[in-house]
This record gives structure tokens, C-alpha cells and sequence, in this order.
């Protein structure tokens, strides 16, 4: 099985037993001659009438498991390289641990692993944790910025997300190079948006801006995102190599959100800032990205830097940040360089 929940034991169990007692409870109770009958000869149908008896797939069980009563969870994808010991899983969880009000949400996380090592690691913190298999695809080196690699796993992780949307569940995608300082579901908005997406650079306007990042952001899932994400797909072009998230740029410069009528808001990077552009305020900023920045071992240099600037800001209320004093790697400082 490849879905592991966090604790085991009596959980486990629960799940085990359930459905027997559910099984005898119908056969005891009910005695109606159709209802057994109709079972049981469902299964003699063979291979295709098994779906009919068929416990639910993995990934339903996982996202069951995983979410929280309103169908939202929290879905971010690791590889090999992401879970050796002091990269970036452990400062992902790190900041989750202790930013505020954002422990509980380690448990609405859905890990998606991609390889095997990262799938074992992930088991063994008791994370939930859920095996992407692509067939004949190896994503577990270090998969460089703009590589056949890492586009191949971007894209892989578009198809699975759409997945998700179309079994009615909605998410906070988010990379595993976000620090979460605060709980973004506070700060999103729940005004019938379809889609609020981080950015960048944010120039103002919520409705309108020029670009995303697709390293975090909200999705709801509807007719109109399904649409989304099975254009967005689509448009993938093995030879061309565009990476997932310019090509939903172009679609989005192209008019493709108002064909498609969603309503999507740009996420304002005073609270989900990044590299690119950092929040100026320590008490209101919420997550972090290492964007605008290639490579692993720099982001984490930062990343905690950066973490640990926020910690000791954060507790005297330091209004005005100035971000690492020591100047960071692809961190410039206050003033950002563009
Ligand atoms: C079972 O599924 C196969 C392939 O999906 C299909 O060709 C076949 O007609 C199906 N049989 C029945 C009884 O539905
Ligand atoms: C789902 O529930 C959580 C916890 O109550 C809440 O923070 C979040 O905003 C809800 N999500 C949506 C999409 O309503
Ligand atoms: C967004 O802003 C750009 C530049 O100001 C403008 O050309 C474009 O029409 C706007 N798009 C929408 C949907 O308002
Ligand atoms: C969404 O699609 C389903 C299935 O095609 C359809 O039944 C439903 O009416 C659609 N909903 C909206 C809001 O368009
Ligand atoms: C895909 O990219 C190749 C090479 O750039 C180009 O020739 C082709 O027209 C593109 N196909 C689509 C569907 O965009
Ligand atoms: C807050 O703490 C930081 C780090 O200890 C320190 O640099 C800063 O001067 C403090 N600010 C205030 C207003 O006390
Ligand atoms: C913070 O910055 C603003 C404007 O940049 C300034 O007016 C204010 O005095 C600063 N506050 C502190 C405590 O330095």
C-alpha cells in the first residue's frame, strides 16, 4: 500500500475491521434476497464488474485521509533530493513547526513522492505521504531548473493535480521551497475565486497582474479549473520544453482565464512574497518562496536565514523588515534587485 496514514495503529485497525462490520451489518440487517445476491454477482462478473465492489483507489484514500472536513488539503511533491537529511523537507517542515498557527496543518499535507527514497523517507516521519509512479521515469537526481527532468516532473505533477480537482477536492498547492511563516487560509480570499495564484513581482492590482508563480497557490476545484488544468495539459509540448508554468503565462496572456471564465486573484507578495520580492512586513508576511534563485543548496542557505531573521523579528514585532542582515546568496537585501 502506498498511502500511509500518520498514526497507525488504532486507525489502522479501524479501517481494517470497518468494512466488514459494515458487510454483516447489511447481510444481518437488512436480509433482503436482491442485495447479497446483487453483490455477489457483481463479482462474478469478472474483471470489469470489480469496480463495482472495488474498495476506493489509493489516491481517493489518501486525499480522504489527508483533508480536512471542507475537502481541502495542502499537496506539495518531494524527490530524492529534497529528503536528504538537512535539505529541504526538513526546513519545509521546520517552518511549519514554527510558524504561527501552522503546526496543525503538517497532517492536511499531502507528500507526493515521486521516487522511492523519498517515499520511504517521508514514511518514516510519519508524514502522509502518497507514491506518484510514472512509468519509465526516473525524477530522483537532482533535477536542474529547465532540464528534461525537472519539466517532465513539473508536468507530471499538473496531470495529478487536475486529478485531484476533478475528484472534488480543492488544495493549496505548494513547493517544498515555501516557507509557511503563517496559515495562508486566513489570508486567501473567499470571494467565488477559482484560482488565486501567487506572483513574483505584484504590481497592484488583485484582478490583473502580468505574472504567477506556480510554486504556490489555491485552487477550487470546478468545471471551470478542471477545464484549466486539462488545457494547461494539453498544451504541453515535449520538443518545445516550456516549463508548466509558462505555459499557463502564455495561456493567461493569451485571454485563456476569461474564455475559460474563471476568476482568479493574484496573491499579494506583502503576504506571499518570495526572492523575487519580499514582504516588507514581518507581522503580515506569510509564506516565502525561494524564487528567482536556481539552485538547492543557495535556496536552503537562505531559506533558513531567512527563517530564522523572521523568528526573532517576528517575536518584538519589528514592523519595518529588512530580510537577512547577512546578505544572502540570491537574497539582495531590502531593496530586492530586479
Ligand atoms: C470489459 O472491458 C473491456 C475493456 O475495457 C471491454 O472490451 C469489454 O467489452 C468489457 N466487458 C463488459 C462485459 O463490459
Ligand atoms: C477549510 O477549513 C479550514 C479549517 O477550518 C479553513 O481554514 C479553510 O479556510 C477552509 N477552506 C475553504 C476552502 O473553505
Ligand atoms: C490587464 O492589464 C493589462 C495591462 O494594463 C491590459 O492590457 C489587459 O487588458 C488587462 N487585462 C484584463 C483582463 O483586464
Ligand atoms: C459541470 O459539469 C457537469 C458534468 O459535465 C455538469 O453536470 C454540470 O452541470 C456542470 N456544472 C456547471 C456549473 O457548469
Ligand atoms: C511544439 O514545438 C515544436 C518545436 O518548437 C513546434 O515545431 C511545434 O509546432 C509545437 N507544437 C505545438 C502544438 O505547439
Ligand atoms: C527585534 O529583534 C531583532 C533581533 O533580535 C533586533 O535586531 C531588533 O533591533 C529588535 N527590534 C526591536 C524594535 O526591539
Ligand atoms: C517603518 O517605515 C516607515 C516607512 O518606510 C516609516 O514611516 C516608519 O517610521 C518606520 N517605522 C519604524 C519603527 O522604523
Amino acid at each position: 500500500m502506498s498511502f500511509s496514514s500518520a498514526p497507525v495503529s488504532g486507525r489502522a485497525t479501524a479501517l481494517v475491521v470497518a468494512p466488514f462490520l459494515v458487510l454483516a451489518l447489511l447481510y444481518a440487517c437488512l436480509r433482503m434476497p436482491e442485495l447479497p445476491a446483487a453483490f455477489f454477482r457483481s463479482k462474478e462478473l469478472g474483471a470489469n464488474a470489480t469496480e463495482i465492489v472495488a474498495p476506493k483507489d489509493e489516491l481517493e484514500a489518501a486525499l480522504e485521509g489527508v483533508s480536512m472536513d471542507n475537502r481541502t488539503l495542502i499537496i506539495t511533491v518531494l524527490n530524492k533530493v529534497y529528503v536528504e537529511e538537512n535539505a529541504m523537507l526538513d526546513l519545509f517542515l521546520q517552518s511549519l513547526r514554527e510558524g504561527e498557527d501552522t503546526q496543525f496543518l503538517i497532517r492536511h499535507v499531502l507528500f507526493v513522492a515521486v521516487d522511492e527514497r523519498a517515499f520511504n523517507r517521508c514514511r518514516s516521519l510519519d508524514l502522509h505521504c502518497y507514491k506518484l509512479v510514472t512509468d519509465g521515469v526516473d525524477f530522483s537526481k537532482e533535477v536542474f531548473y529547465m532540464s528534461k527532468g525537472f519539466n517532465d516532473m513539473m508536468w507530471r505533477r499538473t496531470l495529478f493535480l487536475g486529478d485531484v480537482l476533478r475528484r472534488g477536492y480543492s488544495f493549496i498547492f505548494t513547493d517544498m521551497d515555501v516557507m509557511w511563516l503563517r496559515n495562508p487560509f486566513q489570508k486567501l480570499h473567499h470571494e467565488g475565486e477559482d484560482l488565486q495564484m501567487s506572483c513574483d513581482f505584484f504590481y497592484g492590482n488583485p484582478l490583473n497582474n502580468s505574472n504567477i508563480n506556480t510554486g504556490f497557490y489555491f485552487a477550487n476545484p470546478n468545471n471551470k479549473t478542471i477545464a484549466l488544468f486539462d488545457e494547461w495539459y494539453a498544451s504541453r509540448n515535449d520538443s518545445e520544453r516550456l516549463k508548466d508554468q509558462d505555459v499557463l503565462q502564455r495561456m493567461m496572456r493569451g485571454g485563456g482565464f476569461e474564455r475559460l471564465g474563471l476568476r482568479v486573484r493574484f496573491l499579494e507578495t506583502r503576504y506571499f512574497s518570495g526572492f523575487c520580492q519580499m514582504s516588507k512586513d514581518f507581522r503580515e508576511v506569510v509564506t516565502i518562496h525561494a524564487n528567482c534563485c536556481v539552485r538547492m543548496k543557495v535556496k536552503i542557505i537562505d531559506l533558513r536565514n531567512v527563517l530564522e531573521s523572521w523568528k526573532m523579528n517576528n517575536w518584538n514585532r519589528t514592523a519595518n523588515a529588512t530580510w537577512p542582515p547577512v546578505k544572502g546568496i540570491c537574497l539582495h537585501g531590502p531593496s530586492p534587485k530586479h
